[in-house]
């Protein structure tokens, strides 16, 4: 079947429609991410990937997820999913995407801070089988309280060769892994 949207690395060239993201879902109070902080982390180490989804004969991006990386842990940052594009399974496949790229490099735990009001993100992230950890006052510039949710997770530091018979690298490796998981996201 046609696939209805992909998983991928973020790119300069996703700038303009990540910021359209932010302005559209978050309010200034909840410290939307400015188009400098997005092109920081495209070009870091962390990871942001992006989902596009088909519009005609166009793809527009209609989610993304950051997660910054550390050498132990990760920490997903932020996740959204415009308006129109909700309920697709877009912030599945992104959260599966990015919770599998940082196992592969041996990362042993995922964390997360949403606040507690949010019940659609909580459910979501309790279907991955993140857990409730414990509540931080006044966390938000808002002063509403997070949930501080996360999952260990089993390393599966290996070897892999890329479709060419090559060793891949670490960004390479990740990026089949996304494009793997988009066309399994395709319904
Ligand atoms: C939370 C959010 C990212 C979910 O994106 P999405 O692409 O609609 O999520 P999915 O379609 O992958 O849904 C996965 C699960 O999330 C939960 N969920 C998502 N939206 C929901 C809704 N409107 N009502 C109830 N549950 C919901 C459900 O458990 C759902 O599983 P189900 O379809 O089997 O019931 C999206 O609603 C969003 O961008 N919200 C605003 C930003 C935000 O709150 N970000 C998280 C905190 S930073």
């Amino acid at each position: 079947m046609d696939t209805l949207y992909t998983i991928e690395h973020g790119a300069i060239g996703d700038l303009d429609a990540l910021v359209n993201i932010e302005n559209e879902i978050f309010d200034r109070a909840d410290s939307q991410l400015s188009r400098r902080a997005f092109r920081y982390h495209i070009n870091s180490h962390n990871l942001l990937l992006v989902a596009k989804s088909r519009a005609g004969e166009n793809t527009v991006v209609s989610g993304y997820l950051l997660a910054l990386l550390h050498r132990k842990s990760a920490r997903v940052y932020s996740i959204a999913v415009r308006t129109g594009y909700q309920k697709q399974g877009i912030a599945s496949a992104l959260l599966s995407s990015a919770i599998r790229a940082v196992s592969d490099l041996g990362i042993e735990r995922i964390a997360l801070e949403v606040k507690v009001v949010n019940d659609n993100a909580i459910k979501l992230y309790q279907q991955f089988g993140f857990s409730r950890r414990k509540a931080i006052p006044d966390y938000y510039p808002d002063g509403m309280a997070a949930l501080y949710m996360e999952m260990p997770l089993v390393s599966q530091k290996m070897k892999t060769r890329g479709k060419s018979g090559e060793a891949c690298t670490t960004l390479d490796w990740i990026s089949m892994y996304v494009y793997q998981d988009a066309h399994q996201g395709a319904t």
